[in-house]
């Protein structure tokens, strides 16, 4: 284990619990419960034993984590043990006054999603009406200074308003804009249908995307998390399993990737149990799928094995069955029908909200309107 990278970045997933029901969102199918949730100072151990380890930096995310009402808390114990923190939220709730608490306590920067360009596209997908406060939200936080991005999923129903979101990032102050296409796991798989889009929408978008780069360099960096349906290529997912990150769960499970939350075994350690380095070097979770070893046919003896890693294994889990096989996004992977018949499939019209019982109809009101 003498050649094993420490991390450099933690996922701390504060909590599940969320204003918003996005149809697309990374926490896992079974949500945590509030009561289950670690405590501030189990956190603080958390954040040390990561930064003994080589964490510099951790993502204070969710769910929303301002809902967490010690979350000064927590994050002033990251600030304690030396790692740079991001807050990563809807922006419901975000006051100033919350904010300027926030910053004394440690927080470095600020992660702002949003759902789309205009209030009923983005209101639509986040399943409550939150375009406003995200307005409000923007504006506090450009006027606290501190570094600001903007992140934003794509899809099938926002994908023809990249050039708007683009504006409305330069329009709130942002310094950055994510542009993530939609990852199908868990949530977003199961509403796949409604959020995949077709080809002719993500080539207009990645056209845009490029020329407004250039147009816009050294004013908002815009930074485009390439979609793995289209190409036959799979994402090195994570940047390779336990190689450089983990995600540490709202109840303490300790995993290489949010996603990992679904895969039956191995069980993942919980921090409270062990430590964060005995989790990194020995747990069976996190060697599971390290370097190539693991690997089945055709990765083991592909020339793309060091670069890709064999793609996401969450992905491998969600559409085989099997964690272990290569990513079906992949054009040599046995099952890459699975990928080339969903393109192939029509779309629907539903969306299944992350709240249970809420459904939507696309291009419609939603049925159970707040
Ligand atoms: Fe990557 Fe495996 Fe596909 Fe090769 S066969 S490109 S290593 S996923
Ligand atoms: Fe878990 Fe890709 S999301 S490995």
């Amino acid at each position: 284990m003498a050649d094993l990278n420490p991390p450099w970045a933690l996922l701390a997933e504060l909590t599940h619990a969320c204003p918003l029901h996005c149809p697309y969102c990374s926490n896992p199918l079974e949500l945590v419960r509030r009561g289950a949730e670690l405590r501030a100072e189990e956190w603080g151990r958390v954040f040390r034993e990561a930064a003994a380890l080589g964490v510099v930096q951790a993502h204070l995310s969710g769910g929303e984590p301002l809902l967490r009402p010690d979350l000064e808390e927590i994050a002033a114990a990251a600030r304690d043990a030396g790692v740079y923190t991001q807050l990563v939220t809807s922006g419901l709730g975000l006051t100033s006054a919350r904010l300027d608490a926030l910053a004394a306590n440690g927080v470095e920067s600020v992660q702002l999603s949003v759902q789309d360009a205009a209030r009923a596209g983005s209101d639509l997908i986040a399943g409550t009406r939150s375009f406003d406060a995200k307005v409000e939200a923007a504006a506090v936080i450009r006027a606290s200074g501190l570094p600001f991005g903007l992140n934003v999923v794509l899809h099938r129903r926002n994908l023809d308003h990249v050039a708007e979101l683009i504006d409305l990032a330069v329009a709130w102050g942002a310094e950055r804009i994510e542009l993530a296409n939609t990852q199908f796991y868990g949530w977003a798989l199961r509403n796949r249908a409604a959020l995949l889009p077709d080809r002719a929408q993500l080539t207009r978008a990645q056209e845009i995307v490029r020329r407004r780069a250039e147009e816009l360099r050294g004013r908002l960096e815009i930074f485009w998390v390439l979609p793995d349906y289209f190409e036959g290529t799979p994402k090195p997912c994570m940047g390779g399993w336990g190689s450089r990150s983990l995600t540490v769960a709202p109840d303490g499970k300790a995993l290489p990737c949010p996603a990992a939350y679904a895969l039956p075994e191995p069980k993942p350690p919980n921090v409270r149990d062990h430590s964060l380095d005995w989790i990194w070097r020995h747990s069976e979770i996190f060697n599971a799928y390290r370097g190539t070893a693991w690997m089945p046919s055709p990765c083991r003896t592909c020339p793309q094995r060091e670069t890709d890693f064999g793609g996401c294994r969450c992905q491998a889990l969600a559409l085989t069955g099997d964690a272990s096989r290569t990513d079906p996004a992949c054009s040599l992977s046995p099952d890459h029908h699975l990928i080339t018949d969903a393109l192939t499939s029509a779309p629907s019209t539903d969306y299944t909200y992350r709240s249970p019982g809420r459904l939507a109809r696309v291009g419609g009101e939603r049925d159970d309107a707040p």
